[in-house]
């Protein structure tokens, strides 16, 4: 990683800092990052939205999003009231009344550093930047922070990076995913490249398949009409799925620098092969919620969720079959898969090892679930390998597929932070090593929209599962052509 160096006194102005992503995560990761000590005494958080706030509203506000979040235990009174002191609220109607601007002018301070994070859709992303640039707000060495999505396909996404490109220079511009924020990810990393037995198994010799899945066993609650615009696809996979894909295959970087390690995620982007024609109804498959019972709860198919149309066909879970056509990976499939509203939430990623090429136990059967490494990401971010064993007797020899465990939570005694707090201490340090590089972002769409334009050529709609299910029929049928199964099928027994 680059160098960190030590936070600054920064104004951070938030756009679309009223706004559920700000309430539910940025504002709660800086105050944990204020009551680690991790903010400079003279950081300030200003919040622009147009809601017309007073600066005693929205620390009313943020104080109950802090109380409410689940990785502040326990409020510090004393913590709290230094960090409601650091915010302010102002209001701007970008693309509206001017004066905005000048008001948001008055409230920064030219000693500091600036970062404006854009926690707004991205069609605005463009006016706010030509604002910022018209107020002469966009001083050198201020940055940018874009949040997903980045657009709806490769044109967009090439339209919106076109238009804050313009006002800040792509060494300036922080393109979040989230994902690489949490702790496992990183972890990962350090798995591949800080040891030395994985990397010489770590091809198509002796890896069998990846499975990538991050499934939920939420809905999409409040958010029906951004996820009707988008899908899981857009959601999902060509962020979150694809990124957790380009750090379990990427060659190793010659050093932890941010160019050095995006540039090895980007060769695994170009080297995915498309997906088109008679491949896509065979590599993918999709899924909607329906009505169903998830942990004991009866609940609503996604077309009853409130805010969109009583008929559509945004798909609620996706699963697929990707390829990445180079000398490591030939012929290893990679089988992603994201859903909501399912029976249990993981994420994880999942090596699957082959079987020793000649097997000296004649009469012990393959066993399920053996020769895997399981690096999990939620929940109990741990990293879990199973190898097989011999059941301890006399008689015939048995084998038995036994775990070996790291748990982070019961390994460190120390707090994992959460994603957002990561990545903001990474903005203000200015650290983009974990952010997407926009060359990043256009290779995944280019993978992506032809699935999604094969889809919607289609009279074919997604296929209704069960909420509360193990998602949809035709994701089993895709990893089952070839005789695998998803992971939580082959636990050992
Ligand atoms: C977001 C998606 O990026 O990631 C959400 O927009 C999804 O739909 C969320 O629920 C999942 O994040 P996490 O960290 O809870 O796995």
């Amino acid at each position: 990683m680059s160098q960190q160096s030590a936070p600054r006194p920064t104004d951070l102005v938030v756009f679309g800092g009223t706004g559920d992503l700000s309430m539910r995560k940025l504002l709660p990761s800086l105050y944990l990052l204020d009551r680690d000590g991790h903010l400079d005494g003279g950081t300030r958080v200003i919040a622009v939205s147009r809601d017309g706030l007073t600066d005693a509203d929205l620390r009313d506000k943020t104080s109950s999003a802090v109380r409410g979040h689940p990785a502040v235990q326990v409020v510090e009174p004393d913590v709290l009231r230094r960090f409601l002191d650091r915010l302010s609220h102002v209001t701007v109607d970008v693309g509206g009344d001017p004066s905005g601007w000048a008001a948001l002018a008055a409230a920064l301070d030219p000693g500091r550093d600036r970062v404006f994070y854009l926690a707004v859709p991205p069609m605005i992303s463009g006016d706010i930047c030509r604002g910022l640039d018209g107020a002469g707000l966009a001083t050198p060495g201020s940055r940018v922070v874009m949040e997903k999505p980045l657009g709806r396909d490769l044109a967009s996404s090439r339209a919106v990076n076109d238009a804050v490109g313009a006002v800040f220079d792509e060494q300036r511009i922080y393109r979040i995913d989230h994902y690489l924020g949490k702790e496992t990810v990183q972890n990962l990393l350090v798995l591949r490249f800080a040891n030395v037995f994985l990397e010489p198994l770590w091809n198509s010799r002796w890896i069998d398949h990846v499975q990538i899945t991050a499934t939920e066993t939420v809905g999409v609650g409040g958010r029906r009409g951004y996820y009707d615009t988008s899908g899981a696809m857009r959601d999902m996979v060509q962020n979150h799925l694809l990124q957790l894909l380009c750090l379990t295959a990427m060659e190793p970087p010659a050093s932890y620098d941010r160019e050095a390690v995006r540039d090895e995620k980007l060769k695994v982007l170009q080297s995915l092969r498309p997906v088109t024609g008679d491949r896509v109804a065979e590599d993918t498959a999709r899924g909607q919620y329906g009505r169903g019972t998830v942990q004991g709860v009866e609940v609503h198919g996604y077309l009853d969720e409130a805010g969109g149309p009583a008929v559509s066909d945004t798909e609620t879970f996706v699963a697929l079959r990707a390829e990445i056509a180079n000398w490591r990976w030939a012929g290893v499939p990679f089988y992603l898969r994201t859903g909501k509203r399912v029976g249990h939430a993981r994420s994880e990623i999942v090596i699957r090892f082959r079987e020793v090429p000649h097997t000296i136990f004649p009469g012990t059967d393959t066993v399920p679930g053996a020769g895997s490494l399981v690096i999990r990401l939620q929940p109990d971010e741990g990293i879990h390998l199973t190898m097989l064993a011999k059941t301890p007797g006399a008689g015939a020899l048995r084998l038995r597929p036994v775990p070996l465990e790291l748990s982070f939570a019961d390994t460190f005694s120390t707090r994992s932070p959460e994603a957002y707090e990561r990545l903001l201490m990474d903005v203000l340090t200015g650290d983009s090593t974990l952010f997407m590089r926009r060359d990043e972002v256009e290779a995944a769409w280019r993978w992506v929209d032809p699935i999604i334009e094969a889809w919607n050529s289609t009279d074919t709609t997604p296929e209704t599962y069960p909420a509360g299910s193990a998602g949809p029929e035709g994701a089993h049928r895709l990893i089952g052509r070839t005789g695998r199964t998803w992971h939580e099928e082959e636990q050992p027994r």
